[in-house]
């Protein structure tokens, strides 16, 4: 694994920003960068990271392994579903949320679908506990799922769309009443 030139690049500006000697403060965003280059953090990407910043590479898988946002394992090629499982989700659904993603998705989580497009994971909460029950797709949170709105998700992913995040009970905050203008 290396960098691409402009990944290079970036990674360099992004230590400049801490003092000499204090590089490896800029390990979340280099691990990051290198798992959207390759889709999911390999082992020789975490290796390369480390050795960018001049730290050993068990400090580095420690933080890789620390957050749900580091994919340690391929994941789906169109979207990762992560489901957050965590009490006010559990409470609100969370256990349909996750029954929809075996059945379209893979039986267990961090499998990829029979063909390569989706996986899923159950994660802890993702802070947005007032929408519950919700999902990280890629980046982005969908909130206030159900059984039937996930499922159509899922379809809307699947067929080439990038539904709008958010809410997905018609809660949208900051539309004025009414919808947007
Ligand atoms: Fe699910 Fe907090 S409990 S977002």
């Amino acid at each position: 694994f290396a960098f691409t030139p402009a990944n290079l690049e970036w990674a360099k500006g992004q230590m400049t920003k801490y003092p000499e000697g204090r590089q490896a403060s800029a390990i979340i965003p280099l691990l990051f960068r290198a798992q959207e280059q390759e889709g999911w953090l390999t082992k020789p990407a975490i290796e390369y990271v480390a050795d960018l910043l001049g730290m050993a590479y068990i400090r580095a898988l420690e933080v890789a392994t620390f957050y749900f946002m580091f994919q340690l394992q391929p994941v789906g090629s169109v979207a990762h579903i992560q489901i957050c499982g965590t009490t006010s989700c559990l409470i609100c659904g969370a256990e349909e949320l996750i029954r929809v993603c075996k059945e379209k998705i893979a039986p267990q989580p961090h499998m990829l679908s029979a063909d390569g497009r989706f996986s899923w994971e159950e994660v802890e909460c993702l802070g947005a506990c007032a929408n519950a029950p919700m999902a990280q797709i890629g980046k982005d949170y969908y909130e206030d799922l159900n059984a039937e709105t996930l499922a159509a998700l899922i379809d809307r992913f699947s067929a080439g769309e990038v539904p709008r995040p958010g809410p997905q009970a018609g809660r949208f905050s900051s539309e004025p009443a009414g919808g947007a203008t």
